[in-house]
C-alpha cells in the first residue's frame, strides 16, 4: 500500500516530484518524503514526514531541493506507526543508498537481527529499513551497487515495489517489483517509474509494465530491463495509454467521489462496449467447468454477490460469492472449475492471494478490472478491462455499479449458453441496459436536492440499517459499506427477511431503517419486503424506502422515500445504488469529513 514514484531527469527534479507525490496520494496518505541527488554536495538530501502531502509539503519545502534525479513516497503504514522517522525515504547507515517501497519484508526481523550483530543502528521501524542497510552491506562485500541491490533481493521475502538511488552511481535510478505495482514512463529528457501512470501521465503516456522478479536501471536517457533470477536483458513493449490528465482530476466537482458518482452514465456505457466476445468467452467457462465461483473483496465482494443473484436469475445456476480473505480457507481448487474475480484496482492482496490459490490447483480464471496493466489482470487466463477511468476516491462508486452491468451480460449470455434465458428476452435486458445511463443522468441531476435535504435532517444518526430481499440484498450491503466508509457511523446490511430473527430488537423511534425495494408487481420479494417494512413500522422505527414512483403503498408506510422512474424492473437495483450512493456523500458532506480520503483507509489494499 502506498505510491512509490522516481525521476532521472536532465532538469531539476523537485517540483515533479512533488506533483507524483500529489497524483499519488490517494494510494496512502499518512506521510510523505523525498530524496534528490545533489551533484554541487555530492550527496543525497532527504525530507520527509507525517501528514498529507501538502501539509508536509508546508513544513519541508520540497521545491528547495535541488538535483535532477530523485525518489519520493506516500505512505500507508504497515510496520511501525505514523512517524517521522518511519516515513519513507529510508537511507542506509552510511548514507550512501536510499530507498522507497511498496508492501512488505514478512522475514525483515531476521534480517534486522543480523545486520544489528554487524553493528548496523536502525532509526526506525519499518521493515522497509531493512534493505537500506542490507544493500549497504552488501556493497561493502561486492564492490558492486547492482550485484548487491540483487543479492539484498535474494534475502528478502515478501512483496514489494521498490525504487532506489545511490551516491556511488548517481545518474541511476534501481526499481523492482514482486507482488506490488511498478511502471516506467518513458520520454525525451525524463524517465519515470511509479506505482502506477497517474503519477507521471501529464509528462508521458509511454509506459512499460514491469513483472514480478524483474528490475531496472533507469537514467534519463536510457533503462534497461533485466530478470533478477539470471540477469539477462527483458524486452518489453512500451504500451500507450489513452487516459489523460484530465480525465483523473475532479472536473469541477468538490469531490472525487461526487465526480465520481456523476461519471456512471459514461462508465455504463463503457461497461457496454466490452466486445460481446469478451463477454461469451467467460459466459463459456460458466458452462464448461463443473463449478464456478466469484471472488472479491470490500465492494467488489458485494459485486460478486450481485452476480450470484443474477446467474441464478437468468443462467439458473448457483455460483456462489466468496470474499477473496475467506476463499484460501474455503476452497479446495481444481481444473474443473472457473474462478472470476472483481477487482477495481487489480492490486488488492487477498484477491491476487486467492487467484494464486486457484492457479495452484489448476482452475480456470478469470477477472474485471478497471486498472489497466494491473497484477490481477496480467495473472489471470482472461481479463475484461471495464473501462470506467481512474477512480480517484478511495470510496469505490463507478468501477462497482461499472462492474455490475458487465455481469448482467455475462449472467444473460450464460442464460442464453444454458438455456434459460430467450434471446428476446436477453434483447429486452439489454435494451434497458442501455437505457440505465440516461435514466441514471436525468434522476441524480433532478433528485440530488431532495437527497442532499435528507442527508442533513437525518445527520444525528448513530445507527443504521440497510435491509433488501434478493438482488436488493448485496444492494443494500454495498450501500452500507459507502454509509460506514465515508461518514464513519455504523450501518448493518441485512436480508429483510433476517430482521425479525433478532436485529428487530433493536427497532425504536430513533433507529433509521433503509429499505431497498424491487418493482410494486405483487411478488413474493416485494410483498416479503414490505412485510419487513410493516414490521418496523409496528415498532415505531423510521423507514426510508427506495421505490417506483408509483408504489403507493411503499410510500404511505415510510417516512421518507427515494423515487425511482418507472424502469423496468430488472435494472431498478442498479439505479438504486446510485441513489444510495449519492446519499451517503451528502450525509459525510454535512458532517464536514474528508470524503475522498476516510481516515484508516486506502485505496489500495496491497497488503494482507
Ligand atoms: C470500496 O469502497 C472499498 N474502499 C474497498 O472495499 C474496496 O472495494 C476493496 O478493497 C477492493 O478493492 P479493489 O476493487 O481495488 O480490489
Ligand atoms: N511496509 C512499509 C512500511 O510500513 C511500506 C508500507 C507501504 O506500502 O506503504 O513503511
Amino acid at each position: 500500500m502506498c505510491g512509490i514514484s522516481a525521476i532521472a531527469s536532465y532538469q531539476p527534479v523537485a517540483k515533479k516530484l512533488y506533483q507524483c507525490l500529489i497524483n499519488l496520494e490517494y494510494r496512502g496518505y499518512d506521510s510523505c518524503g523525498m530524496a534528490i541527488f545533489d551533484q554541487q554536495e555530492q550527496q543525497i538530501n532527504l525530507r520527509k514526514n507525517i501528514g498529507n502531502v501538502e501539509e508536509v509539503n508546508a513544513v519541508e519545502n520540497f521545491a528547495d531541493m535541488r538535483g535532477i534525479i530523485g525518489i519520493a513516497h506516500t505512505r500507508w503504514a504497515t510496520h511501525g506507526g505514523v512517524t517521522p522517522e518511519n516515513s519513507h525515504p529510508h537511507f542506509s547507515n552510511d548514507s550512501n543508498f536510499v530507498i522507497v517501497h511498496n508492501g512488505i519484508f514478512s522475514n525483515y526481523q531476521s534480517i534486522k537481527k543480523k545486520l544489528i550483530a554487524e553493528g548496523f543502528i536502525f532509526s526506525s521501524d519499518t521493515d522497509t529499513e531493512v534493505f537500506a542497510n542490507l544493500l549497504q552491506s552488501k556493497y561493502q562485500e561486492v564492490n558492486n551497487v547492482e550485484l548487491a541491490f540483487i543479492s539484498a533481493l535474494k534475502e528478502l521475502e515478501g512483496s514489494f515495489a521498490i525504487s532506489m538511488i545511490c551516491t556511488f552511481e548517481p545518474e541511476k535510478i534501481y526499481a523492482v517489483k514482486k507482488d506490488s505495482p511498478l511502471v516506467l514512463g518513458i520520454c525525451d529528457g525524463a524517465n519515470y517509474v511509479s506505482s502506477d501512470i497517474n503519477a507521471f501521465i501529464a509528462e508521458t503516456k509511454d509506459v512499460i509494465l514491469l513483472d514480478d522478479y524483474e528490475y531496472v536501471i533507469l537514467t534519463n536517457k536510457q533503462y534497461v530491463i533485466k530478470s533478477l533470477a539470471d540477469q539477462k536483458i527483458v524486452k518489453k513493449n512500451i504500451i500507450k495509454i489513452k487516459w489523460d490528465q484530465q480525465t483523473a482530476q475532479r472536473g469541477g466537482y468538490s469531490h472525487y467521489m461526487l465526480k465520481e458518482i456523476f461519471d456512471q452514465p459514461l462508465t455504463i456505457k463503457s461497461a457496454m462496449h466490452v466486445s460481446d466476445e469478451e463477454i461469451k468467452k467467460i459466459a463459456r467457462k460458466f458452462i464448461d467447468k463443473s463449478q464456478s465461483f466469484l471472488i472479491g473483496v470490500g465492494t467488489t465482494y458485494y459485486v460478486a454477490m450481485v452476480g450470484t443473484y443474477l446467474l441464478a436469475k437468468y443462467a439458473k445456476l448457483y455460483v456462489p460469492a466468496i470474499s477473496s480473505d475467506e476463499f484460501p480457507t474455503l476452497v479446495q481448487a481444481h481444473s474443473d472449475q472457473h474462478m472470476i474475480f472483481f477487482s477495481q484496482s487489480g492490486e488488492t492482496y487477498d484477491t491476487r492471494m486467492a487467484i494464486k490459490v486457484s492457479q495452484m490447483g489448476g482452475a480456470e480464471t478469470s477477472a474485471i478490472v478497471n486498472v489497466v496493466g494491473s497484477s490481477i489482470s496480467q495473472m489471470v487466463n482472461d481479463c475484461i478491462y471495464q473501462g470506467s477511468g481512474p477512480e480517484i476516491c478511495v470510496v469505490s462508486t463507478k468501477a462497482a455499479v461499472s462492474q455490475m452491468v458487465i455481469l448482467y451480460r455475462i449472467a444473460m449470455e450464460t442464460g442464453i449458453l444454458n438455456g434459460t434465458l430467450s434471446i428476446e428476452k436477453a434483447n429486452d435486458i439489454q435494451s434497458n441496459l442501455k437505457l440505465l445511463p440516461d435514466i441514471i443522468e436525468k434522476l441524480i441531476n433532478e433528485e440530488s436536492g431532495f437527497i442532499r435535504q435528507l442527508a442533513q435532517e437525518t445527520n444525528q444518526n448513530k445507527n443504521w440499517l440497510f435491509m433488501g430481499r434478493g438482488i436488493y440484498y448485496p444492494i443494500a450491503l454495498e450501500s452500507a459499506l459507502k454509509m460506514k466508509e465515508v461518514t464513519y457511523i455504523h450501518a448493518e446490511g441485512l436480508p429483510a427477511g433476517f430482521l425479525k430473527h433478532g436485529t428487530l430488537a433493536m427497532i425504536d423511534d430513533s433507529l433509521y431503517s433503509i429499505f431497498f425495494l424491487p418493482a410494486n408487481d405483487g411478488s413474493e420479494l416485494y410483498k416479503t419486503t414490505l412485510m419487513a417494512i410493516e414490521e418496523v413500522k409496528a415498532r415505531s422505527g423510521k423507514v426510508i424506502s427506495f421505490c417506483l414512483v408509483d408504489d403507493l403503498e411503499t410510500q404511505n408506510l415510510s417516512d421518507h422515500y427515494f423515487v425511482i422512474p418507472d424502469v423496468d424492473s430488472d435494472i431498478m437495483p442498479l439505479i438504486e445504488l446510485v441513489i444510495a450512493q449519492l446519499f451517503s456523500y451528502y450525509s459525510a458532506l454535512h458532517m464536514g469529513l474528508n470524503i475522498d480520503k476516510p481516515r484508516n483507509l486506502a485505496k489500495s489494499v496491497t497488503v494482507g
